[in-house]
């Protein structure tokens, strides 16, 4: 049987701690879409290509090979290990541009809905209750007040980067975020039928724990 849940949301906002605890209380497979625009990120960073020389990008595209693996948690470019590296100051900078770019998006979605058909999952992104799966059947939108998105990420990536600073996460999230909602494809937008959380204060156990009774009583029709 298959079963999807679509969440979307901004950068922080818990999607992703959020639907890993769903995925393993329901033993649902989750799919980090964020980590697949990161993987054409690096590429181009590593491969020295210009984010502005679109056609160059375009025609690029069959080289980018990306594989996830949801029982590890592993992301893989063209079968080299990128886990840690796409989560790099430098590739969070550029991504939200790379995912501006239609070719890039129509790649992607088609992987997305690929790795989904037939299965029980939940994928978190920006555009997955809206463009990837309207008919989702659970569509959850996430949000939370902009300076506890940024303590959350500058968190995050303070485990494995220590030279980070608050200001520079802050700085990126507002620039990712105007990005995000204004982009031409694909844009960051609740859709009409989605259940809005704030997660400002809640606890992200009580969030996920929130969600896992909507699916539940959802599958029981
Ligand atoms: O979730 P994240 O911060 O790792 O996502 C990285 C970027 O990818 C984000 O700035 C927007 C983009 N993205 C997107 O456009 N569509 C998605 N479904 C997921 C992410």
């Amino acid at each position: 049987m298959s079963f999807l849940v679509a969440i979307d949301g901004p950068a922080g906002s818990g999607k992703g701690t959020i639907a890993q605890i769903i995925a393993d209380k329901l033993n649902f497979i989750k799919i980090d879409t964020g980590a697949m625009y990161r993987c054409v990120a690096l590429y181009l960073l590593e491969n020295n290509i210009e984010i502005n020389n679109i056609q160059k990008i375009i025609s690029k595209l069959d080289e980018i090979n990306i594989k996830i693996d949801e029982s590890k948690e592993l992301v893989y470019l063209n079968n080299e290990n990128v886990t840690d590296k796409i989560r790099q100051p430098n590739v969070s900078k550029i991504v939200s541009q790379v995912s501006s770019i239609k070719e890039v998006r129509l790649k992607l979605i088609d992987l997305q809905r690929k790795i989904a058909s037939d299965k029980k999952v939940v994928m978190e992104g920006r555009d997955i209750t809206t463009v990837v799966f309207p008919n989702a059947n659970v569509k959850i939108y996430l949000d939370a007040k902009l300076e506890i998105r940024a303590e959350r990420r500058y968190l995050e990536v303070l485990e494995k980067n220590k030279d980070i600073k608050y200001e520079d996460v802050l700085n990126n999230i507002i620039i990712r975020d105007k990005n995000d909602k204004e982009k031409e494809f694909g844009a960051l937008k609740v859709a009409d039928d989605a259940i809005v959380i704030d997660t400002t204060y809640l606890n992200i156990e009580e969030v996920a724990d929130k969600i896992i009774n909507i699916i539940k009583m959802k599958m029981k029709g």
